[in-house]
């Protein structure tokens, strides 16, 4: 019987590329969907770009430009990377879509109906320079519990400890340092627990995978809270209905935009979608991470539930990506863009390293940059594409390209591999691709050992027909393989057409042997790989950032390389440059970065903490003259009162370059 599937992946932000981490999930996604289409059945796939939020509203600023242009720019970067990542959706679309603002709308409206939402007042933190409220993870500060500094302002990397970001000691906005002021606000929020019992009965009919359930003990021993959908403006998403100010928070509308482009798909397609969400005909599954968890296994069916959708049947839910066993990570050069790894390796070697290591389990995966070479060259060199290659150049060569008809040596050859079908599709249906290409490369064995046995390259001078009939084994052999690999690697297995002559194969072809055919033209399969291009590729990873900025997309980073928004001569004539001479400068106790300076400004002093200790000794700047920044309000930093600023290039961290001052400058003169 065909079966009809919906199948997501989680929605990438829009905010940054994609790297090989996020490629665990869509690639795993692509191969399941590849599968179900092998198999005959209807597999529709949907994802889109995940728009809103704080971080695309900032980066955009930092950037120069608007989150518009910004998200447009990046859908298609994004659409390209899974592209040539071979990861084909049946639509792509943008939580920034008039479909996703109508169904946020009707889900919020319905919702409120329900009476699911409830509004109250709560205290906000807000940065009066920046202007915008900011989220928890836009505050840093000392740790209240243990002291440690520069922490977020939820939860403490340290000590563990969670807190409000009022709580901070010395609270700053992560992206300007400014201390940020407590407002009321008056916030929406969906009343969760309404929805408890409706998650348990949801829970019981399997919707969370085994390997996630000790979660569901932990969450519901804790208490499901009211959840915060709003924000203030200015904010990028969609502002709630009859509010002026206020926006529906991005993870509201996030999960939404999996409809969001499902209806997408149907406007475009002539279908309903109603057919495909809420009638029942369709299996619908979220393939996610598991820092994603939460949202998909609470907010998000209880939304839908709440607002009269149906929810998924199942969450499949994957670990996280180590490579060579640490996170990845920018300084190691192991925070790889899927751009950056194409510009090295052809896609099919990381499909195939990342079906070979993923069981459907809920653990963490590792990419070890040797066993990728390993697997690279013994499987997919050594194995499938050196018996196609082998038997079909010689089949080309000597023997006019003709299969003839099988014997019983190959019938029983092919008996072995036609029968493992069961076993390899139960393997992928349970999403073990690992089990699955182990079952493969054993027939793969069999199949390479059947050709070492049977030595047709003596026996092509003796018994050219027995040793047709060998071939037309092999090279069936070689068929079915290519039909179990090629939900892993679909573009292996349209060389393998190209080369055998014949058209897509589904998975029942496997038991039609193809006999008194005349193959096509010899095609080149997989190149062997080399470590120096493994190097090469870390090497162009390589960034001297702190990881910290670098690790979660949703995090802050700091201001890109693009050129800031105009400003008037007036604006820069308020700027009051000085050349001045730093007269002392000492390390400061408890912050590695930072150097306390003083400098002269021809008879005035100022006291300025800098943060350049990685890249300068204190006592190579004695007698320096630097440009400064004279007329800064003083701002009072972790350490001490800063009075001022130095001019410097560069990203951070030793990478910093102090603009130099020709010989002649006099110390206190204006810089014009
Ligand atoms: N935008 C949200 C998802 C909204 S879904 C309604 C988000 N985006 S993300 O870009 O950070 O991550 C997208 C997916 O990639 C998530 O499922 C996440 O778990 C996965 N991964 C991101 N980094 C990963 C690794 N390093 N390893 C494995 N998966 C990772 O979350
Ligand atoms: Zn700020």
């Amino acid at each position: 019987m065909t079966r009809k599937i919906l199948v997501t992946s989680a929605l990438p932000y829009a905010n940054g590329p994609l790297h090989i981490g996020h490629l665990v999930e869509y690639l795993q996604t692509d191969i399941w969907v590849r599968f179900q289409k092998l198999c005959g059945n209807e597999c529709l796939y949907f994802c889109a770009d995940d728009a809103h939020g704080t971080p695309i509203m900032i980066s955009a600023r930092n950037q120069g430009t608007t989150p518009e242009e910004l998200i447009e720019r990046m859908h298609a970067e994004h659409q390209k990377d899974f592209d040539d990542f071979l990861v084909r959706f049946d639509n792509y679309h943008s939580t920034h879509s008039q479909e996703n603002r109508h169904f946020a709308e009707l889900i919020f409206t319905r919702l409120n109906e329900a009476g699911s939402i409830t509004k109250r007042k709560i205290e906000q933190a807000y940065c009066g320079k920046c202007d915008m409220s900011l989220p928890d993870r836009y505050i840093r500060g000392v740790c209240p519990h243990c002291g440690a500094e520069d922490q977020y302002g939820d939860s403490c990397e340290v000590c563990g400890a969670t807190y409000q970001p009022i709580d901070l000691v010395n609270a700053g906005c992560a992206v300007c340092g400014q201390k940020p002021v407590v407002r009321d606000s008056e916030h929406y929020f969906f009343k969760l627990a309404d929805y408890e019992k409706q998650l348990k009965e949801l829970f019981g009919q399997g919707y969370i995978p085994p390997s996630a359930e000790n979660k569901l003990d932990e969450w519901f021993s804790a208490g499901l809270k009211d959840w915060d959908i709003s924000r203030d403006g200015p904010y990028f998403g969609f502002r709630i209905p009859g509010e002026d100010n206020k926006f529906f928070y991005v993870w509201l509308d996030a999960p939404i935009g999996y409809m969001a482009s499902a209806q997408n798909y149907c406007d475009k397609h002539g279908l309903d979608f109603d057919a495909i969400w809420n009638s029942g005909d369709y299996e619908v599954y979220h393939f996610i991470g598991k820092d994603i968890m939460y949202f998909h296994a609470l907010f998000w069916p209880a939304m839908l539930m709440g607002a009269q959708f149906r929810p998924a049947n199942k969450l499949f839910v994957h670990g996280f990506l180590t490579v060579n066993g640490e996170k990845m990570s920018k300084s190691r050069g192991t925070f790889i863009k899927a751009r950056t790894y194409l510009n090295h390796f052809q896609a099919e070697y990381l499909r195939y390293y990342y079906a070979c290591k993923l069981t459907g389990g809920i653990d963490d995966l590792d990419l070890s940059t040797g066993d990728f070479l390993a697997k690279a060259n013994s499987d997919l060199v050594g194995k499938f594409a050196n018996l196609a290659s082998r038997s079909g150049q010689m089949l080309i060569k000597k023997l006019d390209g003709q299969l003839g008809r099988l014997d019983d040596k190959g019938k029983a050859l092919l008996n072995e591999l036609t029968s493992a079908r069961e076993q390899i599709v139960e393997h992928y249906e349970s999403l073990n691709y690992a089990a699955a290409v182990r079952v493969i490369n054993s027939l793969a064995d069999s199949a390479n050992r059947f050709v070492e046995n049977n030595a047709p390259w003596t026996t092509i001078k003796t018994d050219p027909e027995g040793t047709r009939a060998m071939l037309t084994a092999v090279l069936n052999a070689v068929r079915v393989l290519s039909i179990y690999l090629s939900p892993v690697l679909p573009e292996f297995a349209g060389k393998v057409h190209t080369l055998l002559n014949i058209r897509q194969q589904r998975i029942d072809d496997v038991d039609k042997h193809l006999q008194e055919h005349k193959i096509g033209k010899f095609v080149r399969l997989f190149e062997r790989i080399e470590q120096e291009q493994i190097d090469a590729m870390i090497d162009e990873s390589k960034e001297v950032q702190s990881d910290a900025a670098a690790e979660q997309s949703e995090e802050p980073t700091g201001p890109k390389e693009a050129i800031a928004p105009e400003i008037t001569i007036d604006d820069f004539a308020k700027v009051d440059l000085r050349i001045a001479k730093i007269v002392e400068a000492k390390p400061v106790e408890g912050a590695d970065k930072l150097l306390s300076l003083t400098l002269d400004l021809g008879g005035l002093k100022k006291h300025v903490l800098a943060g350049i200790a990685k890249a300068y000794e204190p006592e190579k700047l004695l007698g320096r003259s630097v440009v400064c920044v004279a007329n800064l309000k003083p701002r009072k930093m972790k350490f001490g009162v800063s009075e001022g600023m130095i001019l410097a290039s560069g990203p951070g961290g030793s990478d910093i370059h102090l603009l130099s001052v020709d010989s002649g400058a006099k110390t206190g003169q204006r810089v014009k």
